[in-house]
């Protein structure tokens, strides 16, 4: 019953990497993670958000244990089902977003976000123990959109990198249930029917632009901060993330993300030594409204199911 809207989220590329279990006699569910990276962890807090946010809206109090045992070092969270009380009206809200959120790579309308909304995101984030920065001053925009693009130039340089791209590109016209269609790229016909060709080929000329562009000229710049860097840190960043995109998508607000920067180690900390910050930045965001995104194919949940 929850299974489904936990499997809505926003992830990285290169996935498998969790997997939910349901205990249906002992209602609980497992969420084991494979993953390699702070972002597939963040990815991971997105579905745990996801989960938490389904089980309040049929009713459930969820009880979270988080952390892993030394025996079963790959369980993330084990999440149990509680007798609660009916789900507000904001629950309500942030659950029906589930299926609505996108991200969304066409240009934003210049249209500024309310402020009441902006400061609603930093709540959410500070709730979870992270922090949202909204980087307004144009000088600090030019230098995070100058890292953008430096960081898209070396991971496009490096073939291991523009080779997972590729398997995980799909064509405009496939049926496939995973990956990310060509069409969600935000690029032209041409380039969206050559994708996984030319990625593996050529460094994208055309993604560090698009990244550069749209990290100066999105309404909102967002980042995402955490205070450590353990994966309990990526968990929390992961969660508030959700919570701000499913708030965003209830108000058809949009989101396009930068992770390029935060990638590169030397990258990251030219963030936070450009900001003037001592915590360490895991995600870049942008929000606006504008055009309609398509969404993108998931596989079944008997499939992520073990
Ligand atoms: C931690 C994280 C990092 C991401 N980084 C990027 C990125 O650098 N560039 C990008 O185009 N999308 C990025 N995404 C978005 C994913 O590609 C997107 O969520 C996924 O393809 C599923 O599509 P959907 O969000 O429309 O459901 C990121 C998502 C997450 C959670």
């Amino acid at each position: 019953m929850t299974a489904k809207p936990g499997w809505h989220l926003p992830f990285s590329i290169c996935l498998p990497w969790a997997s939910v279990s349901p205990d249906y006699n002992n209602p609980i569910a497992r969420m084991m993670f494979f993953v390699t990276s702070s972002s597939q962890l963040i990815s991971c807090g997105a579905a745990l958000a996801n989960l938490i946010i389904a089980m309040r809206y049929f009713g459930y109090a969820p009880a979270i244990e988080i952390g892993s045992c030394p025996d079963k070092p790959q369980l993330l969270a084990r999440v149990r089902l509680e007798t609660g009380m009916p789900a507000t009206l904001e629950e309500q809200r942030l659950f029906h977003a589930i299926s609505s959120r996108r991200t969304n790579r066409q240009p934003f309308e210049k249209r500024p976000l309310p402020a009441l909304l902006l400061s609603d995101f930093e709540e959410m984030a500070r709730q979870e123990g992270v922090r949202l920065q909204f980087v307004q001053e144009e000088n600090d925009r030019y230098a995070l959109a100058s890292l953008t693009a430096t960081g898209d130039r070396l991971l496009w340089a490096n073939e291991q990198f523009r080779q997972e791209i590729a398997a995980w590109t799909r064509p405009v016209e496939s049926h496939a249930s995973d990956g990310v269609p060509a069409y969600a790229l935000g690029r032209g016909d041409m380039v969206s029917y050559l994708g996984p060709l030319k990625i593996r080929t050529f460094m994208d000329q055309g993604k560090e632009k698009q990244g550069q562009h749209a990290a100066i000229y999105s309404p909102v710049f967002a980042i995402l901060w955490t205070f450590a860097d353990t994966w309990f840190d990526w968990l929390a960043a992961g969660q508030a993330l959700e919570k701000v995109l499913l708030r965003a998508a209830a108000e058809k607000v949009w989101a396009a993300f930068f992770s390029q920067p935060v990638e590169i180690t030397t990258l990251r900390k030219e963030i936070s030594t450009n900001l003037g910050q001592s915590d360490v930045p895991q995600l870049i965001f942008g929000l606006g409204y504008g055009a309609q995104a398509l969404p993108t194919p998931r596989r079944s949940v008997s499939e992520v199911l073990i």
